[in-house]
């Protein structure tokens, strides 16, 4: 008998009846049919092992042994290195150099676990064999496969015993008894489950590569997340040619940490020393644009705010807000000329988020705050200072969720120079300012507290 349901494919959910819009996600029009074809006996059922319970008292302390990646960047957002067993997903967005790095990785630990498997369902062995030659990996322990059916790469598997297992993508291979096209939620899911069994069954790390997708048929790495031990995101984009591994969930080891990498012509590079890079990025003496740390779900994020004050020319002053509220925008404006004395009455002020990127956390209020001051005041700022605060109406600074968080991740892309709220709380680190209100917070980025400047240095750029 043939059994047929609905499913997500933004977030996995699941319904017996077509649905126009997801209950879970809010996606519209996600749902597909997947007819399941009788299954001789669940997956899961193998995971049943019939042991008795062990008094957490008698377990062994740490009974794996990593193997230690020699790309440092990458040795530390696992945790410390490859756990033997543990089913890894990298996602990122089609062309970002998923690829690369585990070829790359590939080439580094082929020595200390003996032999590779990358099996790849998208490409052929020559095009595979082009990057390799690009990135200059030779190494002969690395075996190539170009396979998309997961039977096939689960024998190939177990008859080489490799060290380490690559399947790039996990949208590219399918189970054949399932029915369902490759990259449905149904075929992802159950090539991932057949893919931990054979990690956990022979003790052998398998690294999937998951493309991160934005609608239709095939089903992104979310979808996965629950099922496997570590999920890395490779990002990019907004830092140009800087690219972001980020642990987003390790059941064995911290997700506040971030690596860095450069793509360059012979693949990525490690970025060692981020401060300086990303400092590059930023004028020496920024007026009106400041840094803040935003949070898009569980992921820290640093955004710059840039604001310009300029003098209204005819009527009344405009307020542009690009990317922050416009209420908020009034809000801090009116803050900003009531509590700590900024003439904005005669001020057209513009507000953008570089990179399109639109905050909506109170967070980047002083972030906010403090560069439509810099603008206003024509005053240069610290290029390296970071603020994260809500402003209240009465001028005074208020703490925000996961302070930690933001601050690592700064700190993490080397920047050292902070403004936080005073609350109860404090932040350790040499330049962990805590402050209590936004004039304070003025003071010590502006520094001078002197009147606005008048029309000349406005009519300069009109
Ligand atoms: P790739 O690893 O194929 O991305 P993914 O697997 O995530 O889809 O990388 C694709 C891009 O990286 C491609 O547009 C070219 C660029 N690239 C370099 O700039 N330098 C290199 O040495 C390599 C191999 C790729
Ligand atoms: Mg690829």
């Amino acid at each position: 008998m043939k059994r047929s349901k609905y499913v997500c494919q933004e977030c996995g959910s699941e319904s017996v009846k077509w649905l126009g819009r997801c209950p879970d996600c809010g996606g519209w029009n996600s749902f597909y049919e997947i007819v399941e074809s009788p299954k001789k006996g669940s997956p899961l059922s193998r995971f049943g092992t019939g042991q008795a319970p062990v008094s957490l008292s008698q377990l062994p302390s740490e009974d794996f042994q990593r193997v230690p990646v020699p790309i440092s960047e990458f040795h530390r957002v696992l945790g410390g290195g490859i756990v033997p067993g543990s089913l890894v997903l990298i996602g990122g967005d089609p062309g970002i150099g998923k690829s690369t790095l585990l070829l790359q990785l590939a080439d580094a630990i082929a020595e200390s676990v003996g032999s590779v498997l990358y099996v790849s369902g998208e490409e052929s062995l020559p095009q595979i064999g082009m990057r390799a030659q690009r990135l200059g990996i030779h190494h002969p322990g690395i075996h190539l496969l170009a396979e998309g059916s997961l039977e096939q790469i689960v024998a190939q598997s177990e008859a080489m015993r490799p060290g380490l297992l690559i399947v790039d993508s996990i949208q590219s291979v399918v189970l054949q008894d399932l029915g369902s096209a490759a990259g449905t939620v149904a075929q992802v899911r159950e090539c991932t489950l057949r893919l931990m069994n054979l990690a956990k069954g022979s003790n052998l790390p398998v690294f999937l590569v998951g493309h991160v997708t934005k609608e239709g048929m095939i089903a992104g790495p979310k979808v996965l997340e629950h099922m496997v031990d570590t999920v890395l995101y490779l990002e990019g984009e907004r830092y140009h040619s800087f690219r972001i591994l980020r642990a987003v969930k390790n059941r064995f080891g911290s997700t506040n940490e971030v690596g860095i990498f450069e793509m360059k012509g012979k693949g990525l590079a490690e970025v060692l020393d981020p401060a300086q890079s990303f400092l590059a990025m930023r004028p020496p003496h920024p007026i009106g644009s400041t840094l803040t740390v935003a949070m898009e779900g569980a992921r820290p994020m640093l955004v710059e705010i840039q604001a310009l004050a300029s003098r209204t020319v005819f009527g009344l002053p405009r307020r542009t807000a690009n990317g922050v509220d416009f209420n908020r925008l009034l809000m801090i404006s009116a803050v900003l000329s009531r509590r700590v004395g900024l003439a904005l009455h005669d001020q057209d002020i513009f507000v953008n988020v570089v990179g399109g990127l639109k905050i909506e956390e109170p967070a980047a209020d002083l972030a906010l705050a403090i560069a439509i001051a810099s603008s206003r005041r024509n005053a240069a700022l610290d290029p390296g200072m970071v603020f994260l605060g809500e402003v209240g109406l009465g001028s005074e600074l208020r703490g925000v969720s996961q302070t930690e968080r933001r601050l690592a991740e700064a700190q993490r892309l080397g920047f050292t120079s902070f403004v936080v709220p005073k609350t109860g709380e404090r932040h350790p680190g040499p330049n962990v300012h805590h402050i209590a209100t936004l004039g304070e917070a003025l003071a010590l980025a502006i520094g001078r507290r002197g009147p606005e400047p008048e029309e000349e240095e406005n009519r300069e750029d009109e």
